[in-house]
């Protein structure tokens, strides 16, 4: 079964053409790495995916579980399972994390039961599962009650995306740059997190520039984005390829 289907993506940010022709299929309960030089359009598809509004999608068809997401604005698409770790949180003044993740789950929640609060999801069972999490990303308590507009560090950035992804365990899960400024401690416990995602049956669709973070959280496939498509689709020896000699293959034979 497939979880999202791209075809033939084309999309624009502004005037500018980055997409042109992607194609990629996502599975559920696999992990997905997506890598690609600078500038290669990655952060772009993850936009598209989500419906950030600046991006255009102007041709091509994003099907997610037979749900055509053209049109579909960006909290429709996250109450039919779609997640996209923000790689920086909004500030919402009094706001802490905990309280933006009850938020979330009660949307999500409202969404599938249409209209009706899931009524097994009590506060403290949510309050339950938040902390469990929590515990296992080794982030303290305090961290929950911190605000969200105060500043955190990358390393607690990435962690409270994957706290968030945990919690709310979508049906599809995009990262983009987790691993990007992890020690290697924390680099581990965000593999974890994915590694669960995938038991739980989550797919994942981790978007990255290195092959470290496969070491800890094994890719079922690894794409190449390069010139606006996907250049090749393979398992780990590509990511291996890309270790080794870069993108030079890829890069220029669009
Ligand atoms: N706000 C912006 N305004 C103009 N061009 C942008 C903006 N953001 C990204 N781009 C351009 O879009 C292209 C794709 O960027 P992006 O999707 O961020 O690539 P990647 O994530 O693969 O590094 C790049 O050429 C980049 O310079
Ligand atoms: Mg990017």
């Amino acid at each position: 079964m497939k979880l999202l289907e791209i075809r033939q993506l084309e999309a624009y940010l502004e005037e500018k053409k980055i997409l042109s022709d992607v194609n990629l299929e996502i599975f559920p309960a696999k992990i997905h790495c997506l890598m690609g030089p600078n500038g290669s359009g990655k952060s772009t598809l993850a936009q598209v995916l989500m419906g950030h509004p600046a991006y255009r999608q102007t041709k091509g068809k994003l099907l997610f579980m037979g749900h055509d997401l053209a049109g579909r604005e960006a909290d429709e698409r996250a109450r039919l399972g779609l997640f996209l770790a923000f790689q920086n949180p909004v500030s919402v003044p009094g706001v802490n994390v905990a309280n933006l993740l009850r938020m979330a789950v009660r949307v999500k929640s409202n969404g599938q039961k249409k209209g009706k609060y899931n009524p097994a999801l009590t506060l403290s069972s949510l309050n339950e599962e938040i902390f469990a999490v929590s515990r296992k990303l080794d982030m303290p308590r305090e961290f929950l009650k911190r605000s969200l507009n105060e500043e955190f560090s990358g390393g607690e950035k990435k962690k409270l995306e994957m706290l968030q992804a945990l919690v709310l365990a979508p049906k599809l899960a995009v990262f983009d740059e987790i691993d990007t400024g992890l020690d290697v401690d924390a680099l581990k416990i965000v593999a974890e997190g994915i590694n669960r995602l995938k038991k739980i049956g989550s797919g994942i669709l981790l978007i990255t520039h290195y092959q470290r973070i496969t070491k800890y959280a094994r890719p079922d496939y690894v794409h190449i984005l390069s010139n606006g498509r996907i250049a090749a689709s393979g398992g780990m020896e590509l990511a291996e390829h890309v270790e080794k000699d870069g993108y030079r293959k890829w890069i220029g034979n669009s």
